[in-house]
This record gives C-alpha cells, structure tokens and sequence, in this order.
C-alpha cells in the first residue's frame, strides 16, 4: 500500500500545521510534541499527515517491537474485533485464558518454576499491580505488618500513578506529587552495599530494572542482579524485576533477566507485549501470588480479548521469526557501529544491549540531533541532553541500521 492509499479516516482536508495547532490548543499540557502528525505506519517507517516518510529508531519507545501494523498482529486483532471484545473479569475469555498459558510457560522455563499471570493495561499498572501484591502477601498471608517497606533504586522508572512514583527514584517526577506512598527508599544501582543497607527486616520487596532504562540505559555490572537476589532471599524479600521497557525480547532473550542468572519472584510487562495494542502484565511466582484473593485487586479492562489477543501474535511471531537471536546479532552489530561515531568529538560512546541502546554526547545537543534527524526522516528519541536512545522494532535489518547510521553521520557532522 503506497502512502496515496491511505484509509482518509479524517477527510475534512486540515492541513498537518492546522492539526498541531488544534492539539496544542487542546490538548492537556504534560506532553512535549515534535510538531508531526503521524497519520500510517508500515514495519519499520512511519508517514505524517504531509506524506512524508521516516524511518522508526523510536519504535513508540519500546511498544512498536514488530514495527507497525504487523500483518500478523493486525489479522489477529481484526479477527478477534469481529468476534468478542470485552466481557470483564466476572469471566473468562479464551485469548485471556491462552496469553497467561504462554507467560506462565515461558517464566516457568526461564525460571524453573510455575508462574501466575495478572493482566493489565499498561506498565504502571504493572507496576502497581506488583507493589500491591508484595506488600499484601508480607503484611497480609506472611501475617507480617510491619514488613511493608519497599527498596528501589535512584534513577529507576516504574510509571507514573502514586505507588509507581514512589517506586521511581527521580525526584524530578516526584515534583508537586508530595506526600508520596510511604515506605521507599533508594540504593543506588550497581552497588551492592547500599542494596544491603536498606534491605531489613521491614522489607518486603526489592524493585528494579534489568537495565535502567529511562534513567539512562545504565547496564547491571556482571553479577549485581544475582547479588541482589541472593541479598533478598537471605532478608526475605521478594525480588520484583521492572521488564516493561526491556522484555519481550528487547535485550535479545524473552525476559531480560535470563542473561543474568537470577530468578526473580516477581516480573512486570507492557509496551511490547501487544505490539501497539495496550496491554501490560505481571507474572509471580505461585508463592507470591498467594497475596492476592479474589476481590484484592481488580481492572475493568485488564484481560481484554483484544489485547490479549494481539500479545499472542507478538508471542507468536517472536518465537517463529527468531526475533530473540536477530536482535542478539544485529544488536551487538548496531552498538559497535555506533560506537564508530566516537569520531565525532561530539559523541562519548554506544552503550546498552540487543535492542536497545544509547549514545552519550560530550555536549547537551541532544534536542538539536533529535530535531534534525527527525527533519531529515529519521526518528530518534531524546534520553536526555546528552544522550540518544535508540530503540527500534525488532524486526529491524541491517539496512535500516546503515540508513540510520548515515542520518546520523549527516547530522553529527553539522553539529559543532
Ligand atoms: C521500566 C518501566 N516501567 C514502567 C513504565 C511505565 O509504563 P507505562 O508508561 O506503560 O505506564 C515504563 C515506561 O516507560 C518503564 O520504562
């Protein structure tokens, strides 16, 4: 399908200024937009209302991991549209019942035990979703009250409602959102002796992500993520492990955490999993689940048939396509390539794994590189002013990287 042929869902003929215009009049205020209206999305490329085509490094950070519009996923979700779309948790549904089926194989295979899936819409539900139970099966099945407290990291992101962002150890986020859910504090990453110092008696569980994504993409040091676990199976703690931005597939292994040898009691789930369609997830294991009963925590739209649905196909398509291996090999390749681009005075270095990687800048021009690639078709997100943060469908080949690769050489050499 050319962009020609475009479903005019919006024929009213307004122009892609008008649009940004109507958006930023009334629109809510949290949001920082490129002024780009993007209106079709085909694999790797995206077009905006202008007809212009851009190449997707972004991939709706970390959701579009089989690119845009999937054959597989639209087929799946179109069918299962026509069939049945929501009938609440008062039932079952199959795709429901079938998407728990393959998370639980695939944690039970990843971590050698039984998992129970909770299904949700989006990451900071699963987030949520996490917290609440841990802190329910400590102070509540364990008959433990005063093991309620909760460990994460400076610079970590778990989502945005008020357990998450006491989870997330910015205090940018924090700003204006005081007094935030008792019961945190902050170790910081890649440091085993300020994990120790927190984890007592009074702690329930431990949260973090495999790699800290949105605080930088700071890879765990060789064996920090088993330290830590062992830490809270000696202080009985339960191990929460954040996969929203790095699962399912993302770093070049199904869970991120199979790389580093731990077995996390908890897992949470989201962007990727339904390849555009909002769906998030937590898998524990059958022990923690005891927290929760029936009526101790709930979503009206948590399980719905489309989105489980579409997170089959994901699943599916990951298996059968060797997107795990494609992103390990192309991965490694695309972070030495843009390690190349040291030859830039501009730039440090690549950092990250698989697929998704960062490139640290000697000079805060982050925005500038991000709007000049974006001018030249290139999507790229800005991590923060001195880094870029590449997070490409996994379908990605390698021609997309050299394509990228060249924007970005175009740009850096245009950047003082
Ligand atoms: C590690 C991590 N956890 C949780 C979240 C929150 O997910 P959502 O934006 O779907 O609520 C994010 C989002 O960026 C994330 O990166």
């Amino acid at each position: 399908m050319s962009y020609d042929q475009i479903d005019d869902l919006d024929a009213d003929g307004r122009t892609q200024e008008e649009l940004v215009a109507v958006g930023r009049r009334t629109m809510s205020k949290n949001f920082r937009q490129a002024p780009v209206v993007f209106v079709r999305g085909e694999g790797m490329y995206v077009w905006d209302k202008a007809g212009k085509r851009y190449l997707d490094f972004v991939g709706g950070i970390a959701v579009n991991g089989l690119g845009h519009s999937h054959p597989r996923v639209v087929d799946a979700v179109q069918r299962q549209v026509r069939q049945l779309m929501h009938v609440s948790n008062l039932y079952f549904n199959e795709p429901q019942v079938r998407i728990s089926e393959a998370l639980a194989a695939r944690y039970e295979a990843a971590a050698g035990k039984p998992g129970l899936v909770y299904l949700c819409n989006s990451g900071t539900e699963a987030t949520e979703a996490a917290l609440k139970l841990v802190r329910r099966y400590a102070t509540k099945t364990l008959g433990q009250p005063d093991r309620s407290n909760v460990v994460s990291f400076t610079q970590s992101f778990h989502g945005r409602t008020m357990f998450a962002l006491a989870a997330t150890g910015q205090p940018k986020y924090h700003e204006g959102y005081t007094p935030l859910v008792p019961g945190f504090s902050y170790a910081a990453f890649n440091d085993l002796e300020s994990v120790s110092r927190l984890v007592d008696q009074n702690t329930c569980a431990v949260i973090l992500e495999p790699i800290q994504a949105e605080g930088g993409i700071i890879l765990p040091a060789p064996g920090f993520l088993a330290d830590v676990a062992r830490l809270c199976r000696e202080r009985g703690a339960l191990l929460i492990l954040d996969e929203v931005q790095v699962g399912i597939g993302r770093t070049g292994t199904f869970f991120a955490f199979e790389q580093e040898g731990v077995v996390p009691d908890v897992i949470t789930l989201a962007k990727s999993l339904g390849a555009g369609f909002p769906i998030g997830a937590m898998i524990s294991t059958e022990e923690a689940a005891r927290g929760f009963e029936p009526g101790a925590h709930g979503s009206t739209f948590g399980g719905n048939a489309v989105g489980c649905r579409a997170a089959l196909a994901v699943m599916d398509v990951i298996e059968q396509d060797g997107l795990c291996d494609h992103v390990r090999r192309q991965g490694a390749w695309f972070l030495e390539a843009l390690d190349g681009l040291k030859r830039f005075p501009v730039v440090s270095g690549a950092r990250g794994r698989g697929f998704i990687l960062g490139l640290g800048l000697n000079k805060p021009v982050a925005q500038e590189i991000t709007l000049a690639c974006l001018e030249r078709g290139l999507l790229v997100n800005k991590l923060n002013d001195t880094s870029l943060r590449f997070l490409p469908p996994l379908i990605a080949q390698r021609a997309h990287m050299r394509a990228a690769l060249e924007t970005l050489t175009e740009v850096l050499e245009a950047t003082a």
